[in-house]
């Protein structure tokens, strides 16, 4: 049993779509049982099309034998946690639909209360909207928000702004799931708790960093909202800043919320603007085309729903500087794709080679030290040094090992992202959410690359489904001698 036991009314706007079922209810299912929220919360889903609460929680029962791990489920916890569920129906942008939802929570005035908006973002605005016109906001209740705030600096301006006239900047979760990864809650432990790590964490000691976030999967049914957006704004602008913003930050002043988003915040406000010449040759875009993925054929990007025209890139690759004392000098890579050859997330930390190499003739070379922080499928944290090869050979003969970092848990079930995030919720915390300013800052910079490559500043490059990227990924990173790290 947990710490606390809230009594709380969870209403998860957008509650039938893809990411309610395949993550939301798997981390409430866990938040419940657990008993981090009391037996008389409710779990309230607000959908579109109407049906009676039996249906409802078949429905759930249905999706949660697809997403919920086999070795997850247990019977008489799939009971308990259909026991807390509710729904209503809801036309979003009409206020009068809310009066049901101003009804049941009525009959429990005074509980804890957390809004999570998982519809697209359009919608937030007139969500906050209705919600006020039915006296459905107060002080003491969360609203969560999820990704992508807006497409762009002036739409994510208009979100934030309609949805700050109902709710309190300290209201409001923005998440970013990977904010919620054990591994990447780890990456401040690792800097900030180990003196080692402190004097080489700079330029003067780190050649560069690479930052890889590849999926297997495509776009999952989720070309309406895919096609609009892309890699750029799916990916890199939210999830791999954040772990720019984690690798780059300086040390925060405590773990408060507000001290570790300021230096968060920083970072975001030191990247480097482009220019059309650094577009051109520091950004990469591409889509793909059929291919196959572990010996089964996939079709091509083109080929699914709706989207035989489209201009959206599956695969974003680049260069980005951090201009700061610390950083000066030192190129961050970054790429993410889908249909790749796997599932494969990490950030590479690359030193610098020693000064001078006593050991460098006969062709013996030194690998560079690396520190690879590996998020999915694998969490580790993997120390590259090198060793002397045992054995009495006259010359002295070198090979690379692995130092493992970290300790695995042994049979504890390692929980979702959105669990821990939720739970933060949950508790008030927002320190693993982004504030109004970190949002804004990531959309300034995205935007100078999405309006270039709206001009076709970067011509569209395709890589067929089941490799690593087109070969212009490969030549960005070697035109400044350096390549991807794989395994
Ligand atoms: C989501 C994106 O935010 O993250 C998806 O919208 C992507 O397109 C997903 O597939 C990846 O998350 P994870 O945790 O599987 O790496």
């Amino acid at each position: 049993m947990s710490e606390q036991n809230n009594v709380i009314d969870i209403v998860i706007f957008g509650g039938h779509g893809d990411l309610a079922f395949r993550k939301l209810m798997p981390a409430l299912y866990h938040i419940a049982n657990e008993g981090f929220i009391s037996g008389e919360s409710r779990i309230i889903s607000m959908t579109r099309r109407a049906m009676s609460r039996d249906e409802h929680i078949a429905l759930v029962r249905q999706k949660m034998d697809e997403f919920l791990p086999a070795e997850e489920f247990d019977a008489q916890k799939m009971e308990y946690f259909c026991e807390r569920l509710e729904v209503l129906t809801v036309d979003l942008p009409d206020s009068a639909t809310y009066a049901g939802l101003q009804e049941m929570l009525s009959e429990a005035p005074g509980r804890e209360r957390l809004y999570y908006l998982s519809t697209a973002p359009d919608f937030f605005g007139v969500i906050c909207r209705n919600l006020s016109a039915n006296a459905l906001v107060s002080e003491a209740l969360r609203v969560v928000l999820e990704k992508p705030i807006g497409r762009d600096l002036h739409s994510a301006r208009a979100i934030n702004d309609e949805v700050l006239r109902y709710f309190e900047e300290k209201q409001i979760y923005r998440i970013d799931h990977y904010l919620g990864k054990e591994t990447v809650q780890n990456i401040m432990a690792l800097r900030f708790s180990n003196r080692f790590f402190m004097p080489l964490w700079d330029a003067s000691n780190i050649d560069h960093v690479q930052i890889t976030v590849s999926e297997e999967v495509g776009v999952e049914g989720r070309w309406g909202y895919y096609d609009d957006y892309g890699a750029l704004r799916d990916m890199i602008q939210n999830h791999l800043m954040q772990l720019v913003c984690l690798v780059a930050m300086e040390p925060p002043c405590s773990l408060e919320a507000n001290a570790v988003r300021d230096e968060k915040v920083k970072v975001l406000r030191s990247l480097r603007q482009m220019n059309v010449t650094d577009i051109e040759t520091k950004t990469v875009r591409a889509q793909y085309t059929a291919g196959s993925i572990g010996g089964k054929a996939v079709p091509g990007y083109r080929e699914g729903e709706g989207v035989s025209e489209s201009n959206t890139e599956t695969f974003a690759a680049m260069r980005i500087d951090i201009d700061n004392w610390r950083w000066n000098g030192v190129p961050f890579y970054l790429r993410s794709g889908k249909r790749m050859s796997k599932r494969n997330s990490e950030i590479v930390i690359a030193f610098k080679n020693v000064p001078y190499s006593i050991f460098a003739n006969k062709g013996r070379c030194i690998s560079q030290n690396k520190l690879v922080i590996s998020l999915q499928p694998k969490e580790s944290i993997t120390l590259k040094l090198m060793n002397k090869i045992p054995g009495l050979t006259e010359q002295m003969r070198l090979q690379p090992v692995e130092l493992e970092l970290n300790a695995p848990i042994d049979g504890a079930r390692k929980p979702l992202a959105y669990e821990r995030l939720m739970l933060d919720v949950i508790r008030s915390n927002p320190t693993h959410f982004m504030r109004l300013d970190e949002v804004e800052a990531a959309w300034k910079w995205a935007d100078v690359i999405l309006e270039a490559w709206a001009e076709n500043v970067v011509p569209m490059k395709s890589y067929s489904a089941g490799t690593d990227g087109p070969s212009a990924s490969i030549a960005m990173i070697e035109r400044d001698g350096r390549s991807w790290h794989e395994e």
